[in-house]
């Protein structure tokens, strides 16, 4: 069976052109907010209320913060969600993995038609749909489903972008919510705004992100709050029960590439892609977990951070350290196509994997022989390095640093 997206026959009605957004539930609410803004440098969006989404406010009641928290390092509205575990748990209502930290695991097709037939396809494949329409806040159309660990997986299509003055969308006064899956076609984003303009709404009247913290440090010639910038998210790493369940719902249902394969102290790893990045998500065993000496509390190994360059990286760290962080290198040969890297770690334990550089796959879907890549020795960071043939390669960071 073909579908014809956009006038070229695919294997799929859509195509993941990139991983958008991604999330945490966490329960250290408090500390992990302060530890994505403050430390990481991610911007608050918007605000979330589960005492507005939750039939019975009661069912919550006495389990902390109730807010989700969308945060952004660019001009997408949220690449990163940090959301109430309990509070999330308690408004569940279907049984669910406990070990599934992950909020959401988010692509970016093409267009709204690839979002909506992609929700025809999934439902046709027997793959699980947990909700499908249009986010009230980012106002992205999307698609939610299960892969075979629990973690929930999306499609989405036109996030907000957020611009120079830092302002969100007026909180539902702009864009229409959808709670299912839309019709086509629908009117584009400009004719909404252009009706809220005849309503009177005022357009600055969205949230905005505050920095609190003072710009002293110096990054490429621009002073920041914090020595680094994050210019990309990604890769996810996930544990798995069942690789070749995982492995048939990655590949075959969301089209990701398999690009390599490691086996590692007995145990095989599978890494896809999504464009020219060498993976996008990463597969291991459940069992490394233990190996590894990872959280028992979550199947994700670590979501990645990509610094704005090699010094950056280094810098961060430094900086992490300095704040009291922990900060652990996990062993080269589980991230090929990345050189150096290291993990900090979320108030609930969750690894953050920082990192500069990411192998670039062209149309052959080649990668680079292992014998010409860096050869990196945990704990050993040279002052500068030789580049590589893709270096600073891959999809840029659009906009100013800060
Ligand atoms: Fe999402």
């Amino acid at each position: 069976m073909s579908y014809d997206v956009g006038g070229v026959l695919l294997e799929r009605p859509f195509k993941i052109r990139r991983l958008g957004h991604f999330g945490f539930d966490n329960v250290a609410m408090a500390e992990s907010l302060a530890f994505y803004t403050d430390l990481l440098g991610f911007r608050l969006s918007d605000v979330l209320s589960f005492n507005r989404v939750a039939r019975d406010p009661k069912t919550i009641e006495g389990l902390g913060d109730t807010n989700g928290y969308m945060l952004r390092y660019g001009s997408d509205h949220h690449a990163f969600a940090l959301f109430p575990r309990r509070v999330r748990q308690a408004l569940s209502h279907r049984p669910s993995n406990p070990e599934v930290t992950t909020n959401q695991i988010t692509f970016q097709v093409g267009s709204l038609r690839e979002v909506v037939e992609g929700h025809d396809y999934f439902k046709g494949n027997d793959i699980e749909i947990q909700r499908a329409g249009r986010d009230p806040l980012g106002s992205n159309w999307h698609t939610y489903v299960y892969d075979p660990d629990d973690h929930v997986a999306e499609l989405y299509y036109g996030i907000e972008q957020v611009g120079w003055d830092g302002q969100a969308k007026p909180e539902f006064k702009v864009s229409r919510p959808f709670f299912e899956v839309a019709t086509l076609p629908q009117p584009s984003e400009r004719d909404e705004i252009d009706e809220a303009l005849k309503k009177g709404i005022v357009l600055s009247s969205g949230h905005r992100g505050l920095e609190t913290l003072p710009s002293k440090y110096e990054v490429g010639g621009v002073m920041l709050p914090r020595p680094f910038k994050i210019v990309r998210i990604g890769p996810v790493r996930l544990f798995v029960k069942d690789m070749a369940k995982a492995e048939a719902f990655y590949r075959d249902r969301l089209g990701l590439i398999p690009t390599e394969e490691v086996v590692w102290q007995g145990q095989r790893c599978v890494f896809l892609r999504c464009n020219t990045e060498h993976h996008t998500v990463a597969l291991y065993p459940i069992e490394l977990r233990a190996t590894l000496g990872l959280s028992a509390h979550t199947n994700c190994l670590s979501f990645g951070l990509q610094m704005g360059s090699y010094k950056q990286l280094k810098d961060a760290i430094a900086f992490l350290k300095a704040n009291g962080q922990r900060i652990v290198e996990l062993p080269p040969e589980l991230r090929p196509g990345v050189d150096y890297a290291a993990c900090v770690f979320d108030p609930d334990g969750h690894a953050l994997e920082l990192y500069y550089y990411m192998e670039q796959v062209g149309w052959d879907g080649r990668v680079r022989p292992a014998a010409q890549r860096r050869k990196i020795v945990s704990g050993t960071w040279p002052d500068t390095l030789e580049p590589m043939a893709d270096t600073y390669m891959g999809e840029p960071f659009l906009g100013p640093l800060g």
